[in-house]
């Protein structure tokens, strides 16, 4: 059991339209161990964004290779991968994306609802996964009339009610003010504290990364950091400081 949840080598990834070829990932080497927390930080364009949809098979690499929980992602068919998906990554994104026509209970059902759970017993989680995010009192509200920071909270409960072992977030703070974003990453933090929820996510913010345990700093599609946050965050800064002439 104690292998990586996410284990990846050498993957590459290559984007081709028309006869145009565009390597976006030189060879990424990454393993995740189950209860770790990580941020990937990286300038726009660096491939943040094309690694999550990967880790999150959504996408499939070009080349190398992902085990996902022990099995070989690349080998297996749409349908497959969509089954290992549901069963082992929540995904929480930047724009919230509830449903707005659904009640927020109703929304945080709906990953059970398609599990094949039935409507009582998926209203029933979807309470209780509610409640632990601190918004049992809202169920009955719609999107529209939460702030954005009881979005986001929604949209974790919905993450979870599935009870992957790992979540998965691009730039989830990306629309929050400051305060907002520190209560999201507290809540993170908690949850992979208390719960051993697997955590990864993109963020361009260091006050966000410093959340996590662990930093990976991707650049041009290749690993130029993967270590401790808060070394990785000094180094960071460092590297900012303008060297005087
Ligand atoms: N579907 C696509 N087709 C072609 N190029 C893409 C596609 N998606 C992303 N890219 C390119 O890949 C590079 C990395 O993009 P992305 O992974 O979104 O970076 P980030 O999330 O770090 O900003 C960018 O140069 C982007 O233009
Ligand atoms: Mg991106």
């Amino acid at each position: 059991m104690n292998s990586p949840l996410i284990d990846i080598r050498g993957v590459t990834k290559t984007y081709v339209s028309g006869s145009v070829e565009t390597r976006v990932l030189h060879g990424i080497d990454l393993q995740v161990m189950r209860g770790d927390f990580v941020s990937i930080m990286g300038q726009s364009g660096s491939g943040k964004s094309t690694l999550m949809n990967i880790l999150g098979c959504l996408d499939q690499a070009s080349g190398g290779s992902y085990h996902l929980d022990g099995v070989d992602t690349l080998s297996l068919s749409r349908a497959q991968l969509a089954d290992i998906r549901n069963r082992s990554i929540g995904f929480v994104f930047q724009s919230f994306n509830l449903i707005k026509r659904m009640n927020v209970a109703e929304n945080v059902a709906l990953p059970l609802i398609y599990a094949g759970v039935g409507r009582g017993k998926a209203h029933a989680r979807a309470l209780e996964e509610l409640d632990r995010v601190g918004l049992a009192g809202l169920a009955k509200r719609t999107p529209s009339q939460l702030s954005g920071g009881q979005q986001q909270r929604v949209a974790i409960a919905r993450a979870l009610a599935t009870e992957p072992p790992m979540l998965l977030a691009d730039e989830p703070t990306g629309n929050l003010d400051t305060q907002t974003s520190d209560d999201i990453m507290n809540s993170f933090r908690q949850l992979n504290k208390e719960r051993g929820i697997t955590i990864v996510l993109v963020t361009h913010e260091a006050d966000v990364a410093a959340y996590s345990r662990r930093l990976v700093r991707l650049k041009d599609g290749r690993v130029l950091y993967d270590g401790p946050s808060q070394e990785g965050l000094r180094q960071l800064n460092a590297s900012h400081v303008e060297v005087p002439a």
